[in-house]
């Protein structure tokens, strides 16, 4: 599995020269495909952001939090986008995801629309969901797609290709596949942490439960891959460990990783520990057996392992491997990680529909 064979590969008469290309390309073409210069132009694949790309986010979230933090600050980043529009195209459940691009399109002043159920569209009247997102794309500059499919949102920028709509999409999470605002926000929060102890680089970070349908989990290993000398320290059962594809890709990137049953093999060394839910929601597509999931949550005895500077971080929503009661531990970071996935979503909406440079030279 995972081996991502872009787009449909149907070839056809009548499409345009990109999306042609779209159509016959292997990921790294299509990544080329999707981003104009140094700029993206839709985001799909984590595997499209570069160091030098998340260090521009990052600038651009602080930058745009500290603005709003002044009334003078918050008009101008109102003025940013003021007469362009987003839709929030959400097929799967979200509480966070949804409501921080919400906010982060109103922060810089898009309107903004969603379709939550198929049921609300013309799909249940039979419309393909491709033509409902072309549909989407006419009326809208900038399309923010969930969808349990994991192929969706790149057959979305297939579709706009080949109708010539030069509309933006990003990706919200595309079934177990990819999470890419996620990585972007976990590696923020990292990044601000450790931003006055010498940064990411070098760093110890254990990785903790459902990796193998986790898309979040993908997304934040794939990014952590970017920085220098990161250690990453895997700990599931054996029916969630993260799948080959993934395994490869550390291994091309030189990344040191160790993977374990057992997350007490690895906790007292971390920096950091990124917990994860058990996403039984593709238990029927992807079934994992019967696992204790105690050996995978945090208990006192645990904490109590932990470096005193050890961040806990969570994607959330979280079940029971994350206690309440360790939200009072001083090392919890999951509440801020909320928070950071709105300025690193205004980051990237910024970027993508090129207001970033004014937000960072304001
Ligand atoms: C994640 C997701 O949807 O993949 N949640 C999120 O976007 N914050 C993780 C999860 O649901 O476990």
């Amino acid at each position: 599995m995972r081996l991502i064979v872009f787009f449909s590969n149907q070839v056809s008469e009548g499409m345009s020269v990109v999306a042609k290309e779209m159509a016959e390309q292997s990921l790294d073409a299509q990544i080329r495909l999707m981003q104009t210069g140094d700029r993206l132009q839709h985001l799909i694949y984590t595997q499209q952001l570069t160091r030098g790309l998340l260090d521009t986010i990052f600038d651009t979230a602080d930058k745009a939090r500290n603005l709003n933090a002044s009334r003078m600050g918050a008009t101008f980043l109102k003025e940013c986008l003021p007469n362009q529009r987003a839709l929030l195209y959400f097929m799967q459940p979200s509480t966070r995801t949804f409501l921080s691009f919400h906010s982060a399109a109103s922060l810089l002043g898009m309107s903004c629309v969603h379709i939550t159920s198929p049921g609300s569209s013309s799909e249940v009247k039979g419309e393909s969901p491709l033509d409902s997102v072309q549909t989407f794309a006419m009326y809208n500059d900038l399309l923010v797609i969930r969808h349990p499919e994991a192929d969706f949102a790149a057959k979305c920028v297939e579709r706009l290709m080949q109708s010539e709509v030069s509309k933006h999409i990003i990706s919200a999470g595309s079934g177990m596949e990819q999470h890419p605002t996620q990585g972007i926000l976990d590696v923020y929060t990292l990044q601000r942490e450790f931003s006055r102890k010498g940064g990411v680089d070098g760093r110890r970070v254990l990785i903790v439960g459902d990796l193998a349908r986790g898309r979040a989990a993908r997304a934040f290993i794939y990014l952590l891959a970017l920085y220098q000398d990161v250690q990453i320290d895997l700990a599931s059962p054996e029916s969630m460990k993260i799948t080959d594809d993934l395994r490869e890709y550390l291994e091309r990137r030189n990344v040191t990783f160790r993977e374990s049953d057992f997350m007490d093999d690895f906790i007292g060394e971390a920096d950091a520990i990124y917990m994860t839910r058990i996403q039984d929601e593709y238990d029927d597509k992807f079934p994992v057996g019967d696992v204790d999931y105690d050996l995978y949550s945090l208990s006192r005895d645990r904490l109590s392992m932990m470096k005193g500077n050890c961040s806990i971080l969570h994607p959330l929503p979280r079940r029971k491997e994350i206690p309440v009661f360790v939200d009072r531990d001083p090392r919890s970071r999951y509440w801020e990680q909320v928070e950071n996935g709105m300025w690193a979503r205004v980051a990237l909406i910024a970027h993508i529909l090129n207001c970033d440079l004014r937000i960072r030279t304001a």
